[in-house]
């Protein structure tokens, strides 16, 4: 039989990926973070001095990237980018306009599909990312739409940049949360919306544990 797929989209900040990992451990799925899988990619390109926004020069990359993905006990997703760790790299916040920057590219989301297909062939995965939905696992059991307004996903960013020791002012972060949707949801190449079958979640008012427990109700109906 075939394994069971949960696709979360959404903007950044909405609570994706708090919230896919809290269902994914209580389910006993894989969550799978495709936005680390981009990040990676725009770390890489970055790191190696290329213009994200130059398709030609990203795809030029491809051959010297090989990507792999871990996890550990706790049910922790790693990124392996040649060998190396970068898990913890890839999180800062001027990596997150430069995977926003590659994800634009067909080439480079071509080049990234079959990893994230592959890994919801081999598990029960709830996966969360922009177009999973749509294009990546458009058979999924349950599709969910989640989003919430950007100031509450610019206040709850700043929390969790503050808590992880890296505060930065409020403007700055909506700013650059808006500057993300708007490339998120205008490019040509799958672009960020609602899987025609999804259910939508709207979460500005809600807490994590109302959110978690609305999901795991929408869930449980359907799988
Ligand atoms: O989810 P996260 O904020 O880590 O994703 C970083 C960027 O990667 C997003 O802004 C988006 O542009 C891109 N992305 C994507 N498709 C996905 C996941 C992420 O285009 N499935």
């Amino acid at each position: 039989t075939r394994n069971r797929a949960i696709a979360i989209d959404g903007p950044s900040g909405a609570g994706k990926s708090t919230l896919a990992k809290a269902l994914a451990q209580e389910l006993g799925f894989l969550y799978v973070d495709t936005g680390a899988i981009y990040r990676t990619v725009g770390y890489f390109a970055r790191s190696r001095g290329v213009d994200t926004k130059e398709e030609a020069a990203v795809k030029a990359l491809f051959p010297h990237i090989r990507l792999d993905m871990t996890y550990s006990p706790d049910g922790l997703q790693h990124m392996i980018l040649n060998g190396e760790d970068v898990t913890e790299h890839i999180r800062l916040p001027e990596i997150s306009l430069c995977a926003s920057a590659v994800s634009a590219h067909p080439a480079v989301r071509a080049f990234l599909m079959e990893m994230q297909r592959d890994m919801a062939r081999r598990y029960n995965v709830i996966m969360d990312g922009r177009d999973i939905g749509t294009v990546v696992l458009p058979d999924a059991d349950v599709k969910i739409f989640l989003t919430a307004a950007p100031e509450a996903r610019a206040r709850r960013r700043c929390l969790e940049l503050e808590q992880r020791g890296t505060p930065e002012p409020y403007e700055k972060v909506l700013r650059e949360i808006e500057e993300r949707d708007y490339n998120d949801s205008h490019r040509a190449a799958a672009p960020l919306r609602a899987a025609e079958d999804a259910l939508t979640v709207d979460t500005t008012y809600l807490t994590f544990d109302e959110s978690r427990d609305a999901l795991l109700r929408l869930i449980e109906e359907r799988i």
